[in-house]
Protein backbone atom coordinates (compact mmCIF):
# COMPACT_ATOMS: atom_id res chain seq x y z
CA UNK A 1 0.00 0.00 0.00
CA UNK A 2 1.51 3.48 -1.01
CA UNK A 3 0.23 6.27 1.31
CA UNK A 4 0.16 9.80 1.83
CA UNK A 5 -0.66 11.35 4.51
CA UNK A 6 -1.33 14.86 4.49
CA UNK A 7 -2.81 18.29 6.61
CA UNK A 8 -1.93 21.56 7.85
CA UNK A 9 1.38 21.59 10.03
CA UNK A 10 0.51 20.08 13.84
CA UNK A 11 -2.90 18.16 12.31
CA UNK A 12 -0.66 14.60 13.37
CA UNK A 13 0.50 13.27 10.09
CA UNK A 14 3.80 12.22 12.13
CA UNK A 15 1.79 10.73 14.98
CA UNK A 16 -0.59 8.58 13.03
CA UNK A 17 1.80 7.98 10.25
CA UNK A 18 4.31 6.23 12.82
CA UNK A 19 1.60 3.83 14.03
CA UNK A 20 0.52 3.17 11.14
CA UNK A 21 3.86 2.32 9.93
CA UNK A 22 4.62 0.14 12.78
CA UNK A 23 1.29 -1.79 12.18
CA UNK A 24 1.91 -2.34 8.78
CA UNK A 25 5.01 -3.00 8.64
CA UNK A 26 6.25 -0.69 6.20
CA UNK A 27 7.79 2.93 6.26
CA UNK A 28 7.37 6.03 6.80
CA UNK A 29 8.93 8.46 4.87
CA UNK A 30 9.18 11.91 6.76
CA UNK A 31 10.23 14.72 4.21
CA UNK A 32 10.58 16.72 7.30
CA UNK A 33 12.78 14.49 9.48
CA UNK A 34 15.37 13.56 6.75
CA UNK A 35 15.70 17.11 6.31
CA UNK A 36 15.94 17.80 10.15
CA UNK A 37 18.41 14.53 10.07
CA UNK A 38 20.35 16.04 7.21
CA UNK A 39 20.94 19.39 9.01
CA UNK A 40 21.81 17.63 12.07
CA UNK A 41 24.53 16.17 9.83
CA UNK A 42 25.75 18.86 8.45
CA UNK A 43 25.43 17.85 5.15
CA UNK A 44 25.07 20.31 1.77
CA UNK A 45 21.80 19.39 1.64
CA UNK A 46 20.82 20.01 5.14
CA UNK A 47 22.89 23.49 4.80
CA UNK A 48 20.83 24.04 1.81
CA UNK A 49 18.16 23.22 3.73
CA UNK A 50 18.20 24.77 6.96
CA UNK A 51 17.21 28.61 6.10
CA UNK A 52 13.90 27.42 4.40
CA UNK A 53 12.83 25.28 7.41
CA UNK A 54 14.09 28.03 10.43
CA UNK A 55 11.47 30.13 8.87
CA UNK A 56 8.73 28.28 7.84
CA UNK A 57 9.36 28.35 4.30
CA UNK A 58 9.06 25.07 1.98
CA UNK A 59 12.10 23.96 0.82
CA UNK A 60 12.51 23.78 -3.21
CA UNK A 61 10.72 21.06 -5.12
CA UNK A 62 13.75 19.94 -6.67
CA UNK A 63 15.73 19.31 -3.32
CA UNK A 64 12.71 17.23 -2.04
CA UNK A 65 12.10 15.30 -5.09
CA UNK A 66 15.89 14.78 -5.39
CA UNK A 67 16.20 13.35 -1.66
CA UNK A 68 12.21 11.22 -1.91
CA UNK A 69 13.60 9.77 -5.53
CA UNK A 70 16.84 8.38 -3.77
CA UNK A 71 14.91 7.07 -0.75
CA UNK A 72 12.37 4.87 -2.81
CA UNK A 73 15.06 3.34 -4.30
CA UNK A 74 15.66 1.57 -0.70
CA UNK A 75 14.95 -2.17 -0.53
CA UNK A 76 11.88 -1.72 2.24
CA UNK A 77 10.22 0.68 0.31
CA UNK A 78 9.23 -2.54 -2.22
CA UNK A 79 6.30 -3.61 -0.09
CA UNK A 80 4.82 -0.15 0.19
CA UNK A 81 5.01 3.13 2.19
CA UNK A 82 3.94 6.36 4.14
CA UNK A 83 4.59 9.61 2.97
CA UNK A 84 4.50 12.10 6.07
CA UNK A 85 4.80 15.54 4.68
CA UNK A 86 5.48 15.10 1.07
CA UNK A 87 3.65 15.79 -1.45
CA UNK A 88 3.78 19.88 -0.79
CA UNK A 89 3.32 21.37 -3.89
CA UNK A 90 1.58 20.57 -7.43
CA UNK A 91 4.39 20.27 -8.93
CA UNK A 92 5.90 18.01 -6.10
CA UNK A 93 2.31 15.51 -7.02
CA UNK A 94 2.51 15.65 -10.24
CA UNK A 95 6.44 14.92 -10.39
CA UNK A 96 5.55 12.09 -8.03
CA UNK A 97 2.96 10.71 -10.53
CA UNK A 98 5.26 9.89 -13.02
CA UNK A 99 7.86 7.86 -10.74
CA UNK A 100 5.27 6.31 -8.63
CA UNK A 101 1.73 4.66 -8.03
CA UNK A 102 -0.55 5.85 -4.64
CA UNK A 103 -3.55 4.09 -3.26
CA UNK A 104 -4.95 6.48 -1.40
CA UNK A 105 -4.60 10.28 0.13
CA UNK A 106 -5.37 10.36 4.39
CA UNK A 107 -6.14 14.39 4.50
CA UNK A 108 -6.43 15.42 8.81
CA UNK A 109 -8.39 18.57 9.26
CA UNK A 110 -7.78 20.53 12.37
CA UNK A 111 -8.28 24.03 12.87
CA UNK A 112 -5.73 26.68 13.15
CA UNK A 113 -6.21 27.36 16.97
CA UNK A 114 -5.76 23.62 17.96
CA UNK A 115 -3.31 23.75 15.59
CA UNK A 116 -1.23 26.75 17.55
CA UNK A 117 -1.97 24.77 21.06
CA UNK A 118 -0.53 21.49 19.61
CA UNK A 119 2.49 23.02 18.26
CA UNK A 120 3.54 25.39 20.86
CA UNK A 121 3.49 22.27 23.07
CA UNK A 122 4.88 19.86 21.41
CA UNK A 123 8.53 18.58 22.59
CA UNK A 124 10.41 15.94 20.37
CA UNK A 125 12.97 13.64 21.86
CA UNK A 126 16.64 14.01 20.24
CA UNK A 127 17.78 10.24 21.26
CA UNK A 128 14.53 7.79 19.72
CA UNK A 129 13.08 10.63 18.24
CA UNK A 130 9.57 10.17 20.43
CA UNK A 131 7.20 13.31 19.44
CA UNK A 132 4.63 14.24 22.86
CA UNK A 133 2.50 17.03 23.83
CA UNK A 134 3.42 18.89 27.48
CA UNK A 135 -0.14 18.19 28.24
CA UNK A 136 0.57 14.80 28.45
CA UNK A 137 3.94 14.69 30.11
CA UNK A 138 4.54 14.50 34.26
CA UNK A 139 8.64 16.60 33.24
CA UNK A 140 8.05 18.63 30.26
CA UNK A 141 12.24 18.33 30.10
CA UNK A 142 11.94 14.38 30.58
CA UNK A 143 11.34 11.83 27.20
CA UNK A 144 9.07 9.22 29.09
CA UNK A 145 10.32 6.54 26.81
CA UNK A 146 14.17 6.40 27.08
CA UNK A 147 14.70 9.25 29.55
CA UNK A 148 16.61 11.72 26.66
CA UNK A 149 16.41 15.60 27.23
CA UNK A 150 12.98 16.99 24.93
CA UNK A 151 13.50 20.03 22.61
CA UNK A 152 11.74 21.92 20.98
CA UNK A 153 11.75 22.34 17.35
CA UNK A 154 13.15 25.48 15.90
CA UNK A 155 9.77 25.85 13.99
CA UNK A 156 7.59 25.61 16.70
CA UNK A 157 8.13 29.10 17.69
CA UNK A 158 4.20 30.88 17.13
CA UNK A 159 5.43 33.36 14.50
CA UNK A 160 7.08 30.55 12.59
CA UNK A 161 3.91 28.01 12.86
CA UNK A 162 1.58 31.26 11.63
CA UNK A 163 3.77 31.59 8.93
CA UNK A 164 4.08 27.69 8.41
CA UNK A 165 0.24 27.80 8.40
CA UNK A 166 0.03 30.42 5.60
CA UNK A 167 2.53 28.63 3.62
CA UNK A 168 0.41 25.56 4.03
CA UNK A 169 -3.29 27.27 2.64
CA UNK A 170 -1.16 29.14 -0.55
CA UNK A 171 1.35 25.84 -1.34
CA UNK A 172 -0.14 22.77 0.13
CA UNK A 173 -3.94 23.09 0.13
CA UNK A 174 -4.25 22.94 -3.48
CA UNK A 175 -3.61 18.98 -3.33
CA UNK A 176 -6.74 18.58 -1.88
CA UNK A 177 -8.93 19.09 -5.06
CA UNK A 178 -5.85 17.86 -6.58
CA UNK A 179 -6.33 14.11 -5.19
CA UNK A 180 -9.99 14.58 -4.60
CA UNK A 181 -10.43 14.93 -8.80
CA UNK A 182 -8.16 11.96 -8.81
CA UNK A 183 -10.85 9.63 -5.99
CA UNK A 184 -7.68 8.99 -4.35
CA UNK A 185 -9.06 11.29 -1.12
CA UNK A 186 -10.04 10.22 2.10
CA UNK A 187 -10.67 13.57 4.59
CA UNK A 188 -10.98 12.77 8.92
CA UNK A 189 -10.65 15.25 11.40
CA UNK A 190 -7.40 15.77 13.11
CA UNK A 191 -9.01 17.13 15.82
CA UNK A 192 -10.21 14.37 18.74
CA UNK A 193 -8.14 12.07 21.07
CA UNK A 194 -4.91 10.32 19.49
CA UNK A 195 -6.96 6.91 19.50
CA UNK A 196 -10.12 7.92 18.76
CA UNK A 197 -8.50 9.46 15.04
CA UNK A 198 -6.05 6.51 14.62
CA UNK A 199 -9.38 4.57 14.42
CA UNK A 200 -11.27 6.90 12.18
CA UNK A 201 -7.38 7.02 9.89
CA UNK A 202 -7.67 3.14 9.73
CA UNK A 203 -11.06 2.79 8.54
CA UNK A 204 -10.82 5.84 5.95
CA UNK A 205 -8.03 3.73 4.50
CA UNK A 206 -9.65 0.52 5.12
CA UNK A 207 -7.27 -1.58 6.98
CA UNK A 208 -8.96 -3.53 9.79
P1 LIG B 1 7.41 18.64 8.66
O1 LIG B 1 8.36 18.05 9.60
O2 LIG B 1 6.74 17.78 7.65
O3 LIG B 1 6.36 19.48 9.50
P2 LIG B 1 4.80 19.80 9.26
O4 LIG B 1 4.13 19.32 8.04
O5 LIG B 1 4.74 21.26 9.49
O6 LIG B 1 4.12 18.90 10.23
P3 LIG B 1 4.44 18.68 11.72
O7 LIG B 1 5.53 17.68 11.89
O8 LIG B 1 4.63 20.01 12.41
O9 LIG B 1 3.03 18.15 12.22
P4 LIG B 1 2.33 16.72 12.09
O10 LIG B 1 1.10 16.88 11.25
O11 LIG B 1 3.28 15.64 11.74
O12 LIG B 1 1.83 16.60 13.60
P5 LIG B 1 2.40 15.70 14.81
O13 LIG B 1 1.96 14.29 14.60
O14 LIG B 1 3.85 15.97 15.08
O15 LIG B 1 8.13 19.82 7.83
C1 LIG B 1 8.96 20.78 8.45
C2 LIG B 1 9.60 21.68 7.40
O16 LIG B 1 10.41 20.88 6.50
C3 LIG B 1 8.64 22.43 6.46
O17 LIG B 1 8.17 23.63 7.03
C4 LIG B 1 9.52 22.64 5.23
O18 LIG B 1 10.43 23.71 5.44
C5 LIG B 1 10.33 21.35 5.16
N1 LIG B 1 9.67 20.32 4.33
C6 LIG B 1 9.25 19.08 4.75
N2 LIG B 1 8.69 18.40 3.73
C7 LIG B 1 8.77 19.21 2.64
C8 LIG B 1 8.34 19.08 1.29
N3 LIG B 1 7.71 17.97 0.87
N4 LIG B 1 8.58 20.11 0.45
C9 LIG B 1 9.21 21.24 0.85
N5 LIG B 1 9.63 21.43 2.13
C10 LIG B 1 9.41 20.42 3.02
O19 LIG B 1 1.52 16.32 15.99
C11 LIG B 1 1.76 17.64 16.47
C12 LIG B 1 1.61 17.67 18.01
O20 LIG B 1 0.25 17.41 18.36
C13 LIG B 1 2.46 16.63 18.76
O21 LIG B 1 2.87 17.20 19.97
C14 LIG B 1 1.48 15.47 19.00
O22 LIG B 1 1.83 14.74 20.16
C15 LIG B 1 0.16 16.22 19.17
N6 LIG B 1 -1.02 15.51 18.67
C16 LIG B 1 -1.17 14.91 17.46
N7 LIG B 1 -2.43 14.41 17.34
C17 LIG B 1 -3.06 14.72 18.51
C18 LIG B 1 -4.38 14.50 18.99
N8 LIG B 1 -5.29 13.85 18.26
N9 LIG B 1 -4.69 14.94 20.23
C19 LIG B 1 -3.77 15.60 20.98
N10 LIG B 1 -2.50 15.85 20.58
C20 LIG B 1 -2.16 15.42 19.35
Amino acid sequence: MNLIFLGPPGAGKGTHATRLSQELGIPQISTGDMLRRAIREGTQLGLRAKGYMDAGELVPDEVVLQMVRERLQAPDCQGGYIFDGFPRTLAQAEALAAFTRIDAVLNLEVDDELILHRLTGRRVCPECSGTFHIDYLSDPQVCPTCGGRLAQRADDARDTILNRLSVYRRQTEPLIAFYRQKGLLRSVSGAGKVDDNYLAVKAALGVP
